[in-house]
This record gives C-alpha cells, sequence and structure tokens, in this order.
C-alpha cells in the first residue's frame, strides 16, 4: 500500500527514501508513485522488451497455423499464438503506465533500437517444432516469469499471473502434441529427436547472459524487478526439463549433461555465447524476417488504426 497522495513528501531525498522503504518492505510500486528515473527506465526496457518478444514470438509457430495436421491441432496452435498477443498487449499496457508510448515502442523494434528474445530468430522446420517450442520456449518462459509475478512493479506483476496461467497450457499442448509423435512412425520419433537438437541451446540462452557477464542484473535485483539471477534461473530450468526429456524419450544434445550427486542438480556444457551475441546483434537466421513481417503487418494495418481512431472521435463528439 502506498502512502495516501496528502502525506507526500515533496522533496527528492525524502521521496527515494520512501521508493526504498517500499522496496525493503516487499510492497509494490504503483504507477502514481514516485520513482527513481532509473527504475522506471529499466522497467520500460524490461517490459518493452518482453512486450516485442511475445508478438515476435507468433510468427514461428503461427507459420504453421495453415499446416496444422488436424482441425484439432490447428484450434490449440490458434488459440496459443492468440494467446501470445494477448501477453503482449497486457505488458504494452502496462509499459504504458510507466509513460511509454505503444506505438512509439513499435517503432523502436521495428527500427532495430530496442530487443526481443533471441530465441524467436530461429526457424520452424517441421510441426514437431510446434511441440518443441511449447515444451522447451514456453517452459523457460515460465521459469523466467514465474518470479516476475512478485516483481516490485504492481502493473507488471499482475500482468504476469495471469501470463503465467496461459503460459502453462502452451508447455503442456506442446508436451502432449511431443508424446503423441513418440507414440507415432521412427520418422515422427526422429523429427521430435530433430527439433529438439536444434531448439535445446538457444532455450538455455533465453535466460540471458553469465551472472558475471550481466551487467544490468545486480541493480534490478536490488529493486526488485529481477528475483533470481540469469544462471540461477537456468539452472532450475535444466534441473526440471531433464526428467521430462526421459519420461518423453528423447536425448538432450550435450554429452556432458550429468547429475551432480552431491548437489542433486544437473551439469551442463558450455553455452556457444557467440552465437548467443550474433543472433542478438540481428545476425541470426531470421532476425530479417521477423523484422520485415512486423513493419508490414504495422503499415499494413495502419487504416484500421486510423479508422478505429476516427470511429471514436466521432462517437466521441456525439456523446458530447
Ligand atoms: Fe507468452
Ligand atoms: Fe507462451
Amino acid at each position: 500500500m502506498s502512502a495516501p497522495t496528502l502525506d507526500r513528501p515533496t522533496d527528492e531525498a525524502a521521496l527515494q527514501r520512501q521508493f526504498e522503504a517500499t522496496i525493503a518492505a516487499d510492497r509494490r510500486v504503483e504507477p502514481r508513485d514516485w520513482m527513481p528515473e532509473g527504475y522506471r527506465r529499466t522497467l520500460i526496457r524490461q517490459i518493452a522488451q518482453h512486450a516485442h518478444s511475445e508478438i515476435i514470438g507468433m510468427q514461428p509457430e503461427g507459420d504453421w497455423l495453415l499446416a496444422a495436421p488436424s482441425l484439432r491441432r490447428k484450434a490449440i496452435l490458434l488459440a496459443k499464438v492468440q494467446d501470445e498477443a494477448g501477453h503482449g498487449m497486457y505488458l504494452y499496457s502496462a509499459a504504458e503506465t510507466l509513460g511509454a508510448d505503444r506505438a512509439d515502442l513499435t517503432d523502436k523494434l521495428i527500427e532495430k533500437k530496442q530487443k526481443y528474445s533471441s530465441i524467436f530468430n530461429y526457424p520452424t522446420l517441421t510441426y514437431a517444432d510446434v511441440g518443441v517450442i511449447g515444451w522447451l520456449v514456453d517452459g523457460a518462459a515460465i521459469c523466467n516469469q514465474v518470479p516476475l509475478c512478485r516483481s516490485s512493479y504492481g502493473p507488471y506483476a499482475r500482468a504476469m499471473i495471469r501470463v503465467c496461467k496461459e503460459e502453462s497450457f502452451h508447455q503442456r499442448q506442446g508436451y502432449e502434441l511431443l508424446m503423441t509423435m513418440m507414440r507415432g512412425t521412427p520418422e515422427q520419433r526422429a523429427m521430435v529427436q530433430d527439433a529438439v537438437d536444434r531448439w535445446w541451446w538457444p532455450s538455455l540462452m533465453m535466460f540471458g547472459p553469465p551472472d558475471d557477464d550481466s551487467p544490468n542484473s545486480a541493480q534490478s535485483m536490488a529493486w526488485g524487478i529481477k528475483r533470481h539471477s540469469n544462471d540461477e534461473l537456468r539452472q532450475r530450468y535444466v534441473d526440471m526439463t531433464v526428467p521430462q526429456a526421459e519420461f518423453l524419450g528423447v536425448t538432450l544434445p550435450d554429452p556432458e549433461l550429468r547429475l551432480d550427486p552431491d548437489t542433486g542438480r544437473h551439469r551442463f556444457g558450455a553455452i556457444d555465447w557467440s552465437e548467443f551475441k550474433a543472433v542478438l546483434a540481428g545476425n541470426g537466421p531470421c532476425n530479417d524476417e521477423r523484422i520485415a513481417r512486423r513493419r508490414a503487418a504495422r503499415d499494413d494495418n495502419a487504416w484500421v488504426t486510423e479508422a478505429a481512431t476516427a470511429y471514436a472521435e466521432k462517437h466521441a463528439g456525439a456523446v458530447a
């Protein structure tokens, strides 16, 4: 709970102390509250990046909507891709509560001034990729996002609660699809294994650079925006996923992966951070295609926004 408006201190040092007390007491910061400019900027950057990832993330799976192997699979995939659009909208709304402008954020994405998750720059080559994205990519997103439900910024934390419930459906639909394919023909099982081979390492990169190369992490954790380090979340994901891979009957493509009996946690091989940096810098297999499509969607559909705005203005005038 915030202090009532009338009790608000007016000088910056007192406002800063009040903000720090809110964070220390694990209370939520709300849009009307004073906040340091760095906190606001960090949140806008993180929430925008998250929103862009949801929106760009519709593309790799959306490519399979017309080629889904049955009406049931098509309905499930359509629902999933629509959920991702909804996640993007919640998150842009959360960014707007911090003073950001939605159209401006989209422009920054298209002009490559803001980033989105590197994972969505890989192609979806077969229908097994749809299942593997649900299992691994949505699974990694859950590991990342569940702690964000306790993020210090109220609108972001609340958006994450619903998003996480839907991500859990996404992961299950992916795993169920893969279980079905693994009960199928040898060719279908080979398709699943091939997709796992291609997506495993990029999914580990979703947690971001290692802790000793993550310059903003310490400040984000001090502000309660982030609750766990990149490496801790990555480790949780590996520990959660290995038994699922065993149950599914696939091999994770890492000869060094093994359970450490002393810690009860899995050790895994070195991640190729040069690949991560190249993809993030715009040189992944699909970066240009993803941005070109987003640009075309903005430009081709501008008339819808214009028409809706004109209608709203006309309606507002009629009511007045
Ligand atoms: Fe999502
Ligand atoms: Fe999802």
